[in-house]
């Protein structure tokens, strides 16, 4: 992670919080476990969301196979300038995550591996954030994983309604230990095996459609 990374990221946090939610780039021990649910070596498809100017980008890279695709959405246009600039081999798309399975469509992109995400979830309203996980399951394949970063400025109410809406949406969900070095201190999501359809639990933690 460069310098140029962060002051480009702290310049638009001053215009652009609202998107950003922090003014801080997630530290390299979180950017190494949010990369983690990308298959060592795999040939598949990697989507990241929130790029922000390419804190993941080598991460994620060292994971990938010589055949894999790695797609990159951000919505900011500095920093999308940014990251063509300083990851000329990324390929970046901009676009808001609302428009997520055109954005795939017009990739060419039916099926995705692994999604990893930065996305400022807790402060995205619940249209946006049902909407954009539901395409998320949808688009997995069945063994996928997705990833997620929460940090301590999240709401504690708003990160329990994620938590009930990424329990509806996967099989198995992760929430990892605080990472207290990371600025601001931040702990992960890590999903796997997305459900075909989102389904509720009931109070004895049944499944059923929604
Ligand atoms: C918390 S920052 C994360 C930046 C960087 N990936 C990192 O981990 O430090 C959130 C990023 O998501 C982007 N973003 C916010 N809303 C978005 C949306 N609706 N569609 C696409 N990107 C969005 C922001 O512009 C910003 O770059």
């Amino acid at each position: 992670m460069g310098r140029p990374d962060h002051v480009v990221f702290l310049r638009r946090s001053f215009s652009k919080m609202d998107q950003l939610a922090t003014p801080f780039l997630t530290g390299p021990r979180l950017c190494r476990v949010l990369a983690g649910v990308v298959p060592r070596g795999t040939d598949g498809v990697v989507v990241e969301l929130g790029a922000g100017p390419g804190v993941l980008a080598e991460p994620i890279r060292s994971r990938l196979g010589p055949n894999a695709r790695y797609l990159a959405v951000e919505i900011d246009s500095e920093l999308v300038a940014h990251l063509r600039a300083h990851k000329p081999w990324l390929e970046v798309v901009q676009g808001d995550v609302a428009d997520l399975e055109r954005i795939l469509d017009e990739a060419g992109i039916d099926r995705v591996d692994a999604f990893v995400s930065t996305l400022p979830w807790a402060v995205f309203p619940h249209a946006l954030r049902d909407k954009v996980m539901d395409v998320i399951a949808r688009r997995l394949t069945p063994n996928g994983a997705m990833s997620m970063i929460i940090t301590w400025m999240a709401l504690p109410n708003r990160v329990r309604e994620l938590r009930t809406l990424l329990d509806r949406h996967f099989d198995e969900v992760v929430e990892t230990a605080t990472e207290w070095r990371n600025p601001p201190p931040a702990r992960t999501f890590l999903c796997r095996r997305p459900l075909p359809r989102a389904t509720s639990l009931d109070e004895h933690g049944t499944r059923s459609a929604s």
